[in-house]
């Protein structure tokens, strides 16, 4: 589906998530700055990936949509409506909608609690439907994920990776979402789980009418599966844009080198150049001007003066670089 910018599902303003930084006293010492102003949209039924280097603030961003990280700045509208201050009762009506997957499947399963307990447990805080309403949608949802009913009478450590998945989907689907944060849905899978793992969460997207966000390490996977695609660096957007324009010809050097370490079957690398050396410097002391300048080949003296703003090219595809690579 192409984006539908007039109508997205999503649309994201300058959203920024600091979280304090404490000496051994408790006491404040500064703000480490995981997500520093990232506007996007997801439009309906968009598959916008999300990728970057550990600690670029990928997580930070999907637990600041669906309100598990407050914001600290900037707007959340979900379907035309404002879901940026958690507290409000639009805000938790609105995030029933906008459901995040956990990176690790078992940090949302209770380890005391059997699988059937964990998948009611939502609809018995959101909802006033009745036991036997909540179980037939337990077992639809079951299904939904291709999990036999066996699976409700056990407890999280009894089943597998791959199981532990469905059913961390399966309980994102009981409040029946609109948009679904997926954070790392294939990590530490094999690659025949891996595979259907995916083919079960593009039947998800078809069958309930979803928009994801597909925040991956695995560029691979979100070249095979988004159309669009976001790329991070501390906390910012830096590009963004249909998958084949990003993963084609990248106009940021970030981007570049990301891809420098992708695995190539046939045809060429972007450009052995663009090799990442070295590690980001933390999000809680950034440098000045552009924060990628110190790791950057092509840094000129104007990136250590300004930061550079995400600036629209053609056909979606936006670039934050004073020195783009020519496409
Ligand atoms: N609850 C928190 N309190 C303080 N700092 C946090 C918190 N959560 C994340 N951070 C910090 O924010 C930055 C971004 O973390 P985040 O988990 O969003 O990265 P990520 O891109 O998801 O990394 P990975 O690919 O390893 O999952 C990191 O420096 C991290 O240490
Ligand atoms: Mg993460």
């Amino acid at each position: 589906m192409p984006p539908d910018s007039q109508n997205p599902t999503l649309a994201v303003e300058s959203l920024v998530t600091h979280f304090p930084i404490r000496n051994s006293f408790g006491i404040r010492t500064g703000w480490l700055r995981a997500l520093d102003g990232v506007t996007l949209d997801v439009a309906p039924g968009e598959v916008l990936g999300v990728v970057g280097e550990s600690g670029c603030g990928k997580s930070t961003f999907g637990k600041t949509l669906c309100g598990i990280h407050r914001a600290s700045g900037g707007r959340i509208v979900f379907q035309g409506e404002d879901a940026t201050h958690a507290g409000s009762a639009q805000a938790k009506r609105l995030r029933r909608k906008l459901q995040y997957c956990y990176q690790d499947p078992s940090a949302s399963l209770d380890p005391n609690w059997t699988i059937g307990r964990s998948l009611a447990e939502p609809l018995v805080i959101h909802t006033r439907l009745s036991a036997a309403e909540r179980m037939a949608r337990v077992h639809a949802a079951l299904e939904d994920v291709g999990l036999a009913r066996e699976h409700l009478s056990l407890y999280p450590h009894e089943i597998s990776g791959g199981q532990q998945r469905r059913v961390g989907l399966a309980r994102i689907l009981m409040l029946q979402p609109s948009l679904v944060v997926l954070d790392e849905p294939t990590a530490g899978l094999d690659l025949s789980v891996q595979a259907r793992v995916l083919r079960l969460l593009m039947d998800l997207r078809e069958r309930h009418a979803l928009s994801y966000i597909f925040i991956s390490h695995d560029l691979s996977v979100v070249r095979l599966i988004c159309r669009r695609v976001a790329v991070m660096y501390l906390g910012r957007v830096v590009e963004i844009g249909p998958a084949e324009a990003v993963f084609g010809a990248p106009s940021h050097p970030y981007t570049a080198a990301l891809l420098s370490a992708l695995p190539v079957v046939g045809g060429e690398r972007i450009s052995e150049r663009f090799r990442l050396e070295g590690e980001p410097p933390s999000p809680g002391r950034l440098p000045g001007g552009c924060r990628f300048r110190q790791r950057c080949p092509r840094a000129g003296p104007a990136c250590a003066q300004q930061e550079p703003e995400l600036t629209p090219g053609g056909e979606g595809h936006a670039v934050a670089c004073h020195f783009p690579l020519a496409s």
